[in-house]
């Protein structure tokens, strides 16, 4: 399996403090099955700005220790890139890392409360220059749980999502996982990511997920979640197959009335 969102990078972000926290999560990342793991830092315009070749540099110690650890798993680079108006333009001028640097796939972040008014401008702009935009962790953000339909939307123009493992674990709170059910049983998933910052605190966290993955979207899909959209990332590649997507409204009906009944209960 390939996860396409983690912060391994140690002292880069808000994730791995150090070596020693970068190795532990990759580790357990490992056990857990990944054979390949994404680091994305998060890179935000402005003072704290991450470059490309900060990230390569970061993720060429972390490869040479993960190595000398004796641990077999790929790392390569990436980014989780907070939007901003000017984002396409930077990423087309080589300023933004793409995930695995093959200058194809942008990990694209959107504020949690708000969707920008230019958002739809840099998905735009961003396609008509073959690039491909990936919203991390959409069942996350408060006006698309409130209008799912944003996401049928977006997945129609062709925008591909990837999903928080943690998210149907209920880390992020009931109305998160209510979408990230939402989204895998309407074929609204291209890629999963543990999103990791620290050591998880139980070893079988990602392994539950995993498996409440896999009886959503059935074994066919999942190798797909897991492995093949995310090995046409790693190639730089366009994803293969047509997608049907549409929303499944008796599932987020029923999650709706149950969730809004432990408040009336
Ligand atoms: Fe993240």
């Amino acid at each position: 399996m390939i996860d396409i969102h983690s912060h391994i990078l140690p002292g880069l972000d808000d994730g791995a403090i150090n070596m020693e926290e970068t190795l532990g999560m990759v580790r357990q990342l490992h056990e857990a099955g990944f054979k390949t793991l994404i680091a994305t830092p998060h890179v935000l315009e402005g003072r704290e700005f991450l470059s490309p070749a900060e990230i390569l540099a970061a993720t060429e110690q972390v490869r040479e220790r993960v190595a000398e650890a004796g641990i077999s798993v790929e790392i390569l680079p990436g980014a989780e890139n907070y939007i901003f108006p000017d984002m396409a333009k930077w990423a087309l001028e080589g300023k933004l890392m793409t995930l695995g640097n093959s200058g194809k796939y942008l990990l694209v972040e959107l504020p949690m409360l708000e969707i920008p008014h230019y958002t739809d401008q840099v998905f735009f702009e961003l396609q008509v220059n073959g690039m491909i935009p990936v919203l991390a962790h959409s069942e996350r953000q408060k006006v698309l749980a409130d209008e799912p339909e944003r996401l049928l939307d977006w997945a129609k123009k062709g925008i591909l999502f990837q999903l928080n493992l943690r998210s149907l674990s209920g880390k992020y709170g009931p109305q998160a996982r209510r979408i990230a059910e939402l989204m895998l049983h309407s074929n609204l998933i291209h890629f999963i990511g543990s999103d990791a910052h620290r050591l998880s605190h139980s070893e079988s966290t990602y392994q539950e997920a995993l498996q409440i993955v896999k009886e959503i979207v059935g074994e066919g899909r999942f190798r797909e979640v897991t492995l093949t959209n995310s090995q046409s990332i790693v190639e730089g590649k366009p994803m293969q197959g047509v997608r049907d997507y549409y929303l499944i409204e008796p599932v987020l009906k029923k999650r709706k009335s149950k969730f809004w009944g432990l408040f009336r209960g």
